[in-house]
């Protein structure tokens, strides 16, 4: 395979989870592998302002919120005079991020991956500008992710309007935290601040919060979300954002129009989607075209219009998700090597990492029905022993099943750990699990996992336990 003509058999353009993967796998096969990365650090968006430290505000957080609400007293947990120490949970944060990315150059080491630091530009379809170097490659892997969509006449100056990497480091707890956008990043984030004392309030464009996953997850979320306390306005716009010195003024209005209101904050988050990075690459020297939106069409091998050029990751169609990058790395490499990597785009699990999480594997029940009959299942969480004993009773498990074949069609989950038992499903799915498999299925007792083989007997109508 080894081709000389070339300084490599394959260049990555990103170390996100899409690209370092990819090139660590192209690398195990043998490939002459470089990964081209303009950050100080690798491991992209999620590594370095995304998943990582994220969850790690999520759980320092939760703990947080735990030990000074007072909520652990039902357990004769008594703790006085709790306090917060940020700037802590911010060193912890990065000491993970710290950990995780360099644990990725160690890989590239590891792996012989060579690691060229700086933008990387297309001159040809083998060849891309880096750092003032031509490199030239007999397969090229565009990886290059994702950034926050802007929101016109809005401006991000990370100080009071921020993007979700600003607010992953505010450096004090705000009072009043505008999130604009009642999907993933707002959630999440929003979660964060509420649990270290912000008042939160929400404005999601749309009649429901969290686009995308099952009508029912959306209802029950919205409804934990303001018992918690977060104010959630939806079918509401925001129509403009002024900043004066430390505190911003955001005006609203009822999306189908009405009065308006505005909205005094001392932080405001955009967190309304992202859109790929491709500005910079040059795809105008090989004839690349982005789609509509923006992303580069590839066909189910990631191979790109463009021959020896291929595509992963946020920077495509699909779910913008780490794992999701992460898998089509793994595939694009094996077909650069002649293998055959094959990514099953319809069973790709979604996790919402609040609490409860919300969690979600193939398609919709709106999205079911609509594509003929169907069975549903559902279990409470309330009558699940594990989550009684530990006093997490919020959320359901619903099973959707194919009403001829008994074939798992979706599995939605609102549960304290619904992003660990939505693997299950996952599972289930991959295999062509019909209800009854996981009917069947021995689940151990007392486990959250329980609800699932509950919700999967629901599907022909016998459940135990509710
Ligand atoms: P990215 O991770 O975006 O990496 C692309 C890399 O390419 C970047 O480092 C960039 O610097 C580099 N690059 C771009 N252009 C060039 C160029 N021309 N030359 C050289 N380098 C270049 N997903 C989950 O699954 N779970 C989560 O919990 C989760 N949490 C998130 C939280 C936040 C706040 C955000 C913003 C995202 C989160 N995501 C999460 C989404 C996840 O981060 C992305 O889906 C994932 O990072 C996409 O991987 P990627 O490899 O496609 O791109
Ligand atoms: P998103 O697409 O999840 O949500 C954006 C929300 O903003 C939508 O509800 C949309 O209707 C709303 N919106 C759009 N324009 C608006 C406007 N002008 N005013 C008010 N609301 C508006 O995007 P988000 O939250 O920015 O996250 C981006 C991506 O990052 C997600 O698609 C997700 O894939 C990924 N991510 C994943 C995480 C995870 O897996 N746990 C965590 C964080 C991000």
């Amino acid at each position: 395979m080894a081709d000389e003509t070339y300084d490599y058999d394959v260049l990555v353009i990103g170390s996100g989870p899409g690209g370092y993967v990819a090139a660590i796998r192209a690398a195990q096969l043998g490939l002459r592998t470089a990964c081209a990365e303009s950050r100080e650090t690798l491991g992209g968006t999620c590594l370095n302002v995304g998943c990582i430290p994220s969850k790690a505000l999520l759980h320092a957080s939760e703990i947080f919120e735990e030990a000074s609400s007072g909520h652990l007293a039902k357990f004769g947990i008594e703790i006085q005079g709790a306090t917060l120490n940020l700037d802590q949970m911010h060193a912890e944060k990065a000491k993970a991020v710290k950990e995780l990315t360099g644990g990725i150059e160690f890989l590239f080491k590891k792996n012989k991956v060579t690691w060229l630091k700086g933008r990387a530009a297309f001159k040809d379809a083998h060849s891309v500008e880096v750092a003032g170097q031509t490199v030239t490659a007999k397969n090229i892997v565009i990886a290059t992710g994702s950034s926050v969509t802007p929101l016109p006449g809005v401006e991000i100056d990370q100080q009071v309007v921020v993007d979700s990497t600003g607010a992953l480091a505010l450096p004090k707890v705000p009072e009043h935290l505008v999130v604009i956008g009642g999907g993933v990043i707002g959630l999440e984030l929003g979660s964060v601040w509420r649990r270290l004392g912000a008042r939160v309030t929400v404005v999601e464009y749309l009649d429901q919060i969290l686009p995308g996953f099952d009508g029912e997850v959306r209802k029950e979320s919205a409804k934990l979300f303001k018992k918690q306390g977060m104010e959630l306005k939806t079918g509401t716009k925001v129509t403009g954002v002024t900043v004066e010195g430390a505190r911003a003024s955001v005006s609203v209005e009822p999306a189908a129009g009405g009065a308006a209101e505005t909205l005094d904050a001392d932080a405001v988050l955009v967190a309304i989607g992202r859109k790929p990075n491709l500005d910079g690459l040059n795809l105008a020297a090989i004839g690349l075209e982005p789609n509509a939106r923006g992303q580069i069409a590839t066909d189910h091998s990631f191979r790109t219009a463009v021959d020896g050029v291929w595509a992963i990751g946020d920077c495509i169609p699909g779910l913008m998700l780490a794992h999701k990058a992460e898998d089509e790395g793994v595939a694009v490499a094996e077909n650069i090597a002649g293998q055959t990597g094959i990514v099953n785009e319809d069973v790709i699990p979604s996790v919402v990492y609040t609490m409860p999480e919300i969690a979600g594997v193939g398609m919709t029940e709106e999205a079911a029905r609509e594509k003929g009959d169907v069975k549903v299942g559902k279990f409470p969480m309330v009558a699940n022993s594990r989550a009684k004993t530990n006093r997490d009773t919020d959320g359901f498990v619903k099973v959707i099943a194919d009403a001829k074949s008994d074939r798992v069609l979706g599995v939605w989950i609102v549960a304290s750990l619904a992003g660990t038992m939505i693997a299950e499903a996952a599972i289930a799915m991959e295999f062509g699990a019909t209800s009854e498999d996981i009917a069947y299925t021995c689940h151990a007792h007392p486990t959250h996992a329980e609800a699932m083989k509950e919700a999967a007997m629901a599907v022909t109508g016998k459940p135990i336990h509710v």
